[in-house]
Protein backbone atom coordinates (compact mmCIF):
# COMPACT_ATOMS: atom_id res chain seq x y z
CA UNK A 1 0.00 0.00 0.00
CA UNK A 2 0.84 3.50 -0.40
CA UNK A 3 2.71 5.80 2.49
CA UNK A 4 2.95 9.30 2.33
CA UNK A 5 5.19 11.30 4.42
CA UNK A 6 5.00 15.00 4.32
CA UNK A 7 8.65 15.41 5.45
CA UNK A 8 12.37 13.66 5.80
CA UNK A 9 12.05 11.84 9.33
CA UNK A 10 15.52 10.87 11.32
CA UNK A 11 15.50 7.07 11.57
CA UNK A 12 14.90 4.74 8.94
CA UNK A 13 11.22 5.42 8.64
CA UNK A 14 10.99 4.53 4.71
CA UNK A 15 13.06 1.57 5.07
CA UNK A 16 10.85 -0.33 7.84
CA UNK A 17 7.99 0.62 5.49
CA UNK A 18 9.22 -0.49 2.00
CA UNK A 19 10.33 -3.98 4.23
CA UNK A 20 7.00 -4.24 5.50
CA UNK A 21 5.98 -4.40 1.26
CA UNK A 22 4.67 -0.78 1.19
CA UNK A 23 5.45 2.01 -1.10
CA UNK A 24 6.77 5.01 0.19
CA UNK A 25 6.86 9.03 -1.03
CA UNK A 26 8.13 11.29 1.57
CA UNK A 27 7.89 15.10 0.59
CA UNK A 28 11.67 16.18 0.18
CA UNK A 29 11.77 19.47 0.40
CA UNK A 30 13.02 21.23 3.20
CA UNK A 31 10.20 23.26 4.22
CA UNK A 32 6.72 22.29 5.24
CA UNK A 33 4.58 21.46 2.77
CA UNK A 34 1.46 23.79 1.41
CA UNK A 35 -2.00 22.42 1.61
CA UNK A 36 -1.95 22.09 -2.37
CA UNK A 37 1.00 20.03 -2.25
CA UNK A 38 -0.75 18.13 0.39
CA UNK A 39 -3.74 17.09 -1.03
CA UNK A 40 -1.59 16.26 -4.48
CA UNK A 41 0.63 13.85 -3.04
CA UNK A 42 -1.83 12.20 -0.37
CA UNK A 43 -4.95 12.01 -2.65
CA UNK A 44 -4.15 8.50 -3.22
CA UNK A 45 -2.33 7.01 0.15
CA UNK A 46 -3.41 4.53 2.59
CA UNK A 47 -1.59 6.10 5.25
CA UNK A 48 -0.45 9.35 5.75
CA UNK A 49 2.40 10.63 8.06
CA UNK A 50 2.14 14.21 8.85
CA UNK A 51 3.79 16.99 11.15
CA UNK A 52 2.09 19.73 13.65
CA UNK A 53 3.30 21.90 11.08
CA UNK A 54 1.01 20.42 8.83
CA UNK A 55 -2.66 21.80 9.43
CA UNK A 56 -5.15 18.92 8.50
CA UNK A 57 -8.89 20.30 8.04
CA UNK A 58 -11.88 18.55 6.61
CA UNK A 59 -11.05 19.84 3.13
CA UNK A 60 -8.10 18.24 3.14
CA UNK A 61 -9.76 15.11 5.04
CA UNK A 62 -12.21 15.02 2.03
CA UNK A 63 -9.57 14.61 -0.35
CA UNK A 64 -7.80 11.47 2.06
CA UNK A 65 -10.11 9.30 -0.69
CA UNK A 66 -8.55 5.87 0.73
CA UNK A 67 -6.42 7.28 3.78
CA UNK A 68 -6.98 4.76 6.83
CA UNK A 69 -4.58 6.57 9.11
CA UNK A 70 -2.92 9.41 10.04
CA UNK A 71 0.15 9.08 12.08
CA UNK A 72 0.79 12.53 13.76
CA UNK A 73 4.59 13.04 14.15
CA UNK A 74 4.29 14.64 17.77
CA UNK A 75 2.08 14.36 21.06
CA UNK A 76 -0.03 17.11 20.08
CA UNK A 77 -2.67 16.61 17.28
CA UNK A 78 -4.11 20.42 17.34
CA UNK A 79 -3.00 20.44 14.08
CA UNK A 80 -5.46 17.84 13.24
CA UNK A 81 -9.27 18.21 12.77
CA UNK A 82 -9.30 14.65 14.30
CA UNK A 83 -13.34 14.64 14.66
CA UNK A 84 -14.05 14.91 11.28
CA UNK A 85 -11.08 12.21 10.50
CA UNK A 86 -13.19 9.95 12.69
CA UNK A 87 -15.85 10.54 10.85
CA UNK A 88 -14.35 9.66 7.63
CA UNK A 89 -13.13 6.48 9.21
CA UNK A 90 -9.62 7.68 9.38
CA UNK A 91 -7.61 6.74 12.65
CA UNK A 92 -5.34 9.71 14.14
CA UNK A 93 -2.51 8.58 16.25
CA UNK A 94 0.21 10.52 18.10
CA UNK A 95 3.61 10.22 19.65
CA UNK A 96 2.88 10.19 23.28
CA UNK A 97 5.32 8.78 26.25
CA UNK A 98 8.65 8.76 23.96
CA UNK A 99 8.87 12.48 24.13
CA UNK A 100 7.69 13.18 27.44
CA UNK A 101 11.40 13.00 28.68
CA UNK A 102 13.05 15.02 25.93
CA UNK A 103 10.08 17.66 26.43
CA UNK A 104 10.55 17.79 30.03
CA UNK A 105 14.00 18.83 29.66
CA UNK A 106 13.27 21.75 27.35
CA UNK A 107 11.25 23.24 30.39
CA UNK A 108 14.15 22.77 32.82
CA UNK A 109 16.50 23.89 30.14
CA UNK A 110 14.18 27.77 29.61
CA UNK A 111 13.90 27.88 33.12
CA UNK A 112 17.31 27.74 34.21
CA UNK A 113 18.16 30.05 31.35
CA UNK A 114 15.92 32.11 32.41
CA UNK A 115 16.55 32.22 36.04
CA UNK A 116 20.65 32.14 36.07
CA UNK A 117 20.77 34.86 32.94
CA UNK A 118 22.37 32.01 30.74
CA UNK A 119 21.65 33.62 27.22
CA UNK A 120 23.01 37.45 29.40
CA UNK A 121 26.01 35.77 30.50
CA UNK A 122 27.01 33.97 27.22
CA UNK A 123 26.52 37.26 24.88
CA UNK A 124 28.81 39.09 28.03
CA UNK A 125 31.65 36.70 26.87
CA UNK A 126 31.23 36.55 23.49
CA UNK A 127 31.06 40.66 23.21
CA UNK A 128 34.54 40.20 24.59
CA UNK A 129 32.92 42.36 28.04
CA UNK A 130 34.10 40.03 30.50
CA UNK A 131 36.51 41.48 32.44
CA UNK A 132 36.83 39.40 35.76
CA UNK A 133 34.54 37.79 38.48
CA UNK A 134 31.96 40.28 39.96
CA UNK A 135 30.22 40.80 43.09
CA UNK A 136 26.99 42.12 40.97
CA UNK A 137 27.44 40.79 37.54
CA UNK A 138 24.76 39.35 36.16
CA UNK A 139 22.73 38.17 39.42
CA UNK A 140 19.78 35.74 38.97
CA UNK A 141 17.15 33.91 40.73
CA UNK A 142 17.44 30.50 42.95
CA UNK A 143 15.42 27.91 42.03
CA UNK A 144 15.92 26.24 45.34
CA UNK A 145 13.18 26.63 47.95
CA UNK A 146 10.89 28.08 45.09
CA UNK A 147 7.63 27.37 44.66
CA UNK A 148 6.83 26.10 40.76
CA UNK A 149 3.29 25.82 39.48
CA UNK A 150 2.50 23.21 36.96
CA UNK A 151 -0.04 23.63 34.41
CA UNK A 152 -0.69 20.47 32.96
CA UNK A 153 -0.08 17.69 34.89
CA UNK A 154 -0.02 15.17 32.26
CA UNK A 155 2.96 12.99 31.43
CA UNK A 156 5.17 16.01 30.57
CA UNK A 157 3.89 17.94 33.56
CA UNK A 158 4.69 15.08 36.13
CA UNK A 159 8.28 14.95 34.09
CA UNK A 160 9.11 18.51 34.80
CA UNK A 161 7.52 18.09 38.21
CA UNK A 162 9.93 15.15 39.24
CA UNK A 163 12.90 17.38 37.51
CA UNK A 164 12.26 20.18 39.52
CA UNK A 165 11.49 18.37 42.83
CA UNK A 166 15.21 17.25 42.69
CA UNK A 167 16.14 21.29 42.69
CA UNK A 168 14.02 21.54 46.85
CA UNK A 169 11.45 23.26 45.28
CA UNK A 170 7.55 23.23 46.33
CA UNK A 171 5.11 21.67 43.32
CA UNK A 172 1.92 22.63 43.08
CA UNK A 173 0.15 21.94 40.07
CA UNK A 174 -3.52 22.90 37.73
CA UNK A 175 -5.29 19.86 36.61
CA UNK A 176 -8.74 19.06 35.36
CA UNK A 177 -8.52 15.72 37.52
CA UNK A 178 -6.82 15.33 40.43
CA UNK A 179 -3.82 13.46 39.88
CA UNK A 180 -3.35 11.22 43.62
CA UNK A 181 -0.32 9.27 42.11
CA UNK A 182 1.82 12.07 40.81
CA UNK A 183 0.84 13.81 44.70
CA UNK A 184 2.26 10.96 46.86
CA UNK A 185 5.43 10.98 44.96
CA UNK A 186 6.11 14.45 44.32
CA UNK A 187 4.69 15.54 47.12
CA UNK A 188 2.92 17.63 44.99
CA UNK A 189 -0.53 19.67 46.05
CA UNK A 190 -3.30 20.70 43.26
CA UNK A 191 -4.56 24.16 43.37
CA UNK A 192 -6.70 26.32 41.43
CA UNK A 193 -5.00 28.36 38.95
CA UNK A 194 -5.62 31.60 40.12
CA UNK A 195 -3.93 30.62 43.25
CA UNK A 196 -1.26 28.85 41.01
CA UNK A 197 -0.53 32.20 39.11
CA UNK A 198 -0.45 34.28 42.13
CA UNK A 199 1.95 32.01 44.56
CA UNK A 200 4.53 30.33 41.87
CA UNK A 201 7.86 31.59 41.34
CA UNK A 202 8.09 29.84 38.33
CA UNK A 203 5.17 28.23 36.37
CA UNK A 204 5.60 25.77 33.16
CA UNK A 205 2.71 24.85 30.82
CA UNK A 206 2.33 21.64 29.25
CA UNK A 207 -1.36 21.80 28.92
CA UNK A 208 -2.51 20.80 25.12
CA UNK A 209 -3.94 23.57 22.91
CA UNK A 210 -7.91 22.90 22.56
CA UNK A 211 -10.97 24.93 22.61
CA UNK A 212 -10.88 24.96 26.41
CA UNK A 213 -7.79 25.94 26.82
CA UNK A 214 -7.55 28.65 24.12
CA UNK A 215 -5.82 31.89 26.39
CA UNK A 216 -6.16 29.81 29.34
CA UNK A 217 -4.11 32.22 30.60
CA UNK A 218 -5.54 35.45 29.62
CA UNK A 219 -4.89 38.56 31.17
CA UNK A 220 -6.45 38.20 34.51
CA UNK A 221 -4.63 35.46 35.03
CA UNK A 222 -1.65 36.70 33.52
CA UNK A 223 -2.20 39.21 35.98
CA UNK A 224 -2.09 37.46 39.08
CA UNK A 225 1.63 36.80 38.07
CA UNK A 226 4.42 37.79 40.87
CA UNK A 227 7.07 40.46 39.89
CA UNK A 228 9.38 37.99 40.05
CA UNK A 229 8.02 35.27 38.20
CA UNK A 230 9.18 33.03 35.38
CA UNK A 231 6.87 31.66 32.54
CA UNK A 232 7.73 29.02 30.54
CA UNK A 233 5.95 27.53 27.94
CA UNK A 234 6.71 23.92 26.24
CA UNK A 235 2.85 23.12 25.34
CA UNK A 236 1.38 25.19 22.43
CA UNK A 237 1.42 29.15 21.86
CA UNK A 238 -2.29 29.31 21.86
CA UNK A 239 -2.95 28.31 25.65
CA UNK A 240 -1.50 31.88 26.57
CA UNK A 241 -2.34 35.72 25.60
CA UNK A 242 0.97 35.93 24.51
CA UNK A 243 0.05 39.70 23.80
CA UNK A 244 -0.49 40.49 26.70
CA UNK A 245 2.75 38.52 28.12
CA UNK A 246 4.49 40.63 26.45
CA UNK A 247 3.43 43.96 27.68
CA UNK A 248 4.07 42.18 31.23
CA UNK A 249 7.30 41.64 30.05
CA UNK A 250 7.91 45.42 28.32
CA UNK A 251 7.01 46.22 31.40
CA UNK A 252 8.85 44.21 33.93
CA UNK A 253 6.10 43.28 35.79
CA UNK A 254 7.25 39.85 36.04
CA UNK A 255 11.45 38.60 35.93
CA UNK A 256 11.30 36.41 32.53
CA UNK A 257 9.61 34.17 30.16
CA UNK A 258 11.35 31.01 27.97
CA UNK A 259 8.95 30.16 24.78
CA UNK A 260 9.37 26.88 22.92
CA UNK A 261 6.12 27.69 21.45
CA UNK A 262 4.64 30.74 20.29
CA UNK A 263 0.83 31.94 19.11
CA UNK A 264 1.53 32.57 15.63
CA UNK A 265 4.06 29.91 15.30
CA UNK A 266 6.52 30.43 13.21
CA UNK A 267 5.98 34.14 12.65
CA UNK A 268 7.01 35.08 15.96
CA UNK A 269 5.21 38.58 17.28
CA UNK A 270 8.42 40.88 16.48
CA UNK A 271 7.69 42.98 19.73
CA UNK A 272 8.73 39.63 21.14
CA UNK A 273 12.11 39.53 19.57
CA UNK A 274 12.77 42.43 21.11
CA UNK A 275 12.70 41.88 24.44
CA UNK A 276 16.00 41.19 27.22
CA UNK A 277 14.14 39.29 29.62
CA UNK A 278 12.60 36.53 27.13
CA UNK A 279 14.38 33.22 25.89
CA UNK A 280 13.21 31.90 22.69
CA UNK A 281 13.94 28.38 21.01
CA UNK A 282 12.35 27.14 18.21
CA UNK A 283 9.88 24.40 19.25
CA UNK A 284 12.68 21.75 20.10
CA UNK A 285 10.59 20.46 23.21
CA UNK A 286 11.34 16.87 21.57
CA UNK A 287 14.14 17.32 19.42
CA UNK A 288 17.40 15.21 20.24
CA UNK A 289 17.77 12.56 18.10
CA UNK A 290 17.09 9.31 20.17
CA UNK A 291 13.47 10.95 20.80
CA UNK A 292 12.77 12.00 17.46
CA UNK A 293 14.21 8.83 16.14
CA UNK A 294 11.45 6.67 18.60
CA UNK A 295 8.98 8.84 17.24
CA UNK A 296 9.68 8.29 13.23
CA UNK A 297 9.11 4.51 14.00
CA UNK A 298 6.25 4.67 16.38
CA UNK A 299 4.72 6.48 13.60
CA UNK A 300 5.82 3.83 10.94
CA UNK A 301 4.43 1.24 14.01
CA UNK A 302 0.98 2.83 14.00
CA UNK A 303 1.24 2.92 10.30
CA UNK A 304 1.87 -0.93 9.46
CA UNK A 305 -0.59 -1.85 12.50
CA UNK A 306 -3.71 -0.06 10.96
CA UNK A 307 -2.37 -1.02 6.93
CA UNK A 308 -2.47 -4.73 8.68
CA UNK A 309 -6.06 -4.12 9.89
CA UNK A 310 -5.09 -4.20 13.55
CA UNK A 311 -5.64 -1.65 16.07
CA UNK A 312 -3.07 1.72 16.56
CA UNK A 313 -0.87 1.26 18.74
CA UNK A 314 -1.18 4.71 20.08
CA UNK A 315 -4.44 6.47 19.32
CA UNK A 316 -5.85 9.89 19.91
C1 LIG B 1 5.56 18.88 20.08
O1 LIG B 1 5.22 20.01 20.37
C2 LIG B 1 4.69 17.77 20.09
O2 LIG B 1 3.48 17.96 20.28
O3 LIG B 1 5.18 16.66 19.90
C1 LIG C 1 1.64 14.45 26.79
O1 LIG C 1 1.96 13.39 26.29
C2 LIG C 1 1.23 14.61 28.17
O2 LIG C 1 0.59 13.68 28.67
O3 LIG C 1 1.55 15.64 28.79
Amino acid sequence: MKVFITRSLPGNVEKTLRENGHSVVTFKKDRPITKKEFINYARNADAVISLLTDKIDSEIIDNLKKCKIIANYAAGYNNIDINYAKQKNIIVTNTPDILTNATADIALTLALTCSRRVIDGHDFVKKKKFKGWAPKLLLGLDICGKTIGIIGAGRIGQAVAKRFKAFDTKIIYYNRSRKSDFEKKIGAKKVTLKKLMSVSDIITIQIPSTNETYHLLDKEHLSFLKPNAILINIARGEVVDEKYLIQLLKKNKIHSAGFDVYENEPNIDPELLKLPNVVVLPHLGSATIETRTKMALLCAENVLRVLKGKSAKTPV
